[in-house]
């Protein structure tokens, strides 16, 4: 009997073990079925990360393909507007060349047309040796003012579009304290003739020290003028020794006129009385290099003439 009850505990013992050993395994089974779970669960969630990783890396590639292209499309178009800007550039030039081609045509019809309604005698020099055609009459002559002749005088008249300086002249004068009058202003062809014939008959050939033939005097221009003061009230060469001849000297450039025969010309004697116009142009040159008119070349008196009245 007392193996019996060993036995028996035996038995329970081995029992419980068994249990014990059932329960451990059910135990680990369930957590290594829960281990198994989890695993898998991450491997899917991995896989489905692994997926989205690269359908961000396509979509990023994707992004950098078109970054690309439209960078490329930047450049194409920056070198097109480039190209454009270039074109307009170029085509501004070429208007602008045009424009300065078209100015300087019309310029220089300007200056034809000026020049065809401006009389090429007018810088001439006329004098002994330089004969103006017996034809020859100023395109405008104006009658000048009563106020500005010598009293006694006839008419007198001058060039229409020189006839402005000359008044000028005379009113400027008059304003800085000269009366300067005109003995005789525009002469034709035939009153030089009448004179020099009269002055013949009394100096015979000495007059042509002081009076030209018809057709050599600058009076026919109509842009000459024999002045005078009251003073001295007429062509004499005492004019020379009055103010108001001084104050031609150091002026009368200033509105285009010059004396012509001035101490020792070659032509005539000296007539301080006798002043012409040329425009405030050459008489502004000639007075600042102290030249005279006759001295200077025909060919650089001609430059002037376009802007004769300007
Ligand atoms: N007294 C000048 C020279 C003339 O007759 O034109
Ligand atoms: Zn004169």
């Amino acid at each position: 009997m007392s193996q019996e009850p060993k036995t028996k505990s035996i038995k329970i013992v081995v029992l419980i073990l068994i249990v014990i050993l059932v329960a451990l395994t059910g135990y680990l089974f369930l957590e290594n079925s829960k281990k198994t779970d989890q695993i898998l669960a991450l491997n899917t969630e991995r896989d489905e990360l692994q997926i989205s990783l690269e359908k961000l890396g396509f979509e990023k590639t994707q992004i950098e393909n078109t970054a690309e292209e439209l960078t490329k499309e930047l450049t194409l178009t920056k070198e097109t507007l480039q190209e454009t800007e270039d074109d307009l550039r170029h085509e501004k030039n070429k208007n602008d060349d045009f424009e300065d081609q078209i100015r300087s045509i019309s310029g220089t019809v300007k200056d034809l047309d000026k020049l065809s309604k401006t009389d090429e005698e007018l810088l001439q020099k006329y004098s002994r040796t330089y004969f103006l055609n017996e034809n020859f009459i100023p395109l405008k002559l104006k009658q000048i003012d009563d106020k500005y002749i010598l009293p006694g005088k006839k008419d007198q008249y001058f060039h229409g579009d020189a006839i402005g300086f000359l008044e000028d002249l005379l009113d400027a004068a008059k304003r800085a304290g000269h009366d300067i009058k005109i003995v005789s202003a525009y002469r034709s062809f035939d009153e030089q003739q009448d004179l020099k014939g009269q002055y013949t008959q009394v100096y015979g050939s000495g007059s042509n020290a002081f009076s030209a033939d018809q057709g050599y005097s600058e009076h026919q221009l109509g842009t000459t003028v024999d002045l005078t003061d009251e003073s001295t009230n007429g062509t004499y060469q005492s004019f020379g020794e009055t103010e108001a001849y001084k104050w031609l000297v150091d002026n009368a450039y200033r509105y285009g006129f010059i004396l012509s025969y001035p101490e020792n010309n070659e032509f005539y004697i000296y007539e301080p009385w006798h002043w012409r116009f040329v425009g405030t142009d050459l008489a502004g040159d000639l007075h600042r290099k102290n030249a005279q008119f006759y001295e200077w070349d025909q060919r650089k008196i001609d430059e002037y003439l376009i802007k004769i009245f300007d």
